[in-house]
């Protein structure tokens, strides 16, 4: 995937945003840049700000302070529609539909053309609703009820209605959280269909394969604070948890500090004619050994072997240094 220009004015950039709810401060001072022909992940713990930001660009929250620029210049959204009718779409993870409107009429709601004596021309709002599928490359009737669409169906209808809007910014929070594979391909390449025509996109996602997958560039938040912005390609899913939790993965899951000890339990050829042969191992205090292999490997048997109550044919099983008198669970 060729790499896009990040250069120049980009067409929806955040700057110095502050946005705090009440005493927690959802985002401190960040900055964005999005530019047209991108599509930009947005990547974060929990409660890191990815939602709060993606709101602020959609007109949902006014920052604190900082500056909303489209086009390099400084704008102020009154509401979700002041952001639509600049050409800011928004699809969330669950779309809102009207269920008993058709997907055409969803599209056009209260814009639909129409014909002498005020009549709504449903033929040119299904025939635009047709055009509009084509371009996106997906099959969906537009006479079907949105009743009934599957929430991957909804999507595509929402993404529709931003081309109808001639949206420029496409922005996704979490839209693949409730989709499966199949329809997850299809949302990225209509979505890429898109991001060719030159559309910037913002995209979140908690799954990381899918953010390298469909994007070119992320931004990192942690905390409500900015961390990075970077190319994906020469990144790996290591290196942007990294950045996400802000430490390294070894220190997240520190190796303990156990001291192994003396030998608890020493296992010495044991044996059981048919089940499995000749198994040695030793288990030292503050130590965990697992015992791996295939489903039907004799793992059971063995333990079962060890803990007396099968009894082994052959083999020595040695608790604290003193052995183990055979089929004696109690004993173990
Ligand atoms: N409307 C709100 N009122 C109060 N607190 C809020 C509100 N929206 C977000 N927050 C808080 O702001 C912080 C950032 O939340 P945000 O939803 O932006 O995180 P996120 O990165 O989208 O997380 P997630 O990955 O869980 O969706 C969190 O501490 C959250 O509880
Ligand atoms: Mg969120």
């Amino acid at each position: 995937m060729s790499q896009p220009a990040t250069t120049g004015v980009p067409v929806l950039a955040l700057e110095g945003v502050n946005k705090s709810f009440g005493a927690v401060r959802a985002l401190r001072d960040v900055s964005l840049e999005l530019f047209a022909g991108e599509a930009h992940a947005l990547a974060g713990e929990n409660g890191a700000g990815k939602s709060t930001l993606i709101k602020t660009l959609a007109g949902v929250h006014r920052p604190d302070s900082g500056r909303v620029l489209l086009d390099g210049e400084p704008v102020v959204f009154h509401g979700p529609a002041g952001a639509r009718d600049v050409g800011i779409a928004v699809i969330y993870q669950e779309p809102t539909l009207f269920p008993d409107l058709s997907i055409a009429e969803n599209i056009f709601m209260g814009r639909q053309p129409r014909r002498a004596l005020g009549r709504i021309d449903h033929k040119a709002v299904r025939t635009s609703t047709a055009a509009l599928m084509a371009r996106l490359g997906v099959e969906l009737d537009p006479d079907r009820p949105a009743r009934g669409l599957s929430i991957a169906d909804q999507q595509i209808v929402e993404i529709a209605k931003a081309l109808s809007f001639d949206a420029r910014v496409l922005i996704m929070d979490e839209p693949t959280a409730a989709l499966t594979g199949s329809e997850t391909a299809r949302l990225f390449s209509v979505v890429e269909t898109l991001r060719a025509e030159g559309a910037a996109v913002l995209f979140i996602s908690h799954r990381l394969e899918e953010i390298f997958e469909l994007c070119q560039r992320v931004t990192v938040l942690r905390d409500g604070r900015w961390v990075a912005s970077e190319p994906l390609a020469g990144l790996t899913q290591d290196d942007l948890v990294r950045r996400m939790v802000g430490r390294d993965l070894a220190e997240l899951y520190p190796k303990q500090d156990s001291r192994v000890g003396e030998t608890a339990l020493s296992v010495r050829r044991l044996t059981r004619e048919g089940v499995f042969r000749d198994v040695s191992f030793d288990v030292r205090r503050g130590e965990i050994v697992a015992l791996a292999g295939l489903v039907g490997a004799g793992r059971t048997e063995v333990a079962q072997a060890v803990f007396g109550v099968d009894r082994a044919d052959a083999g020595e099983v040695r608790v604290g240094g003193s052995a183990l008198r055979p089929g004696s669970p109690t004993a173990a």
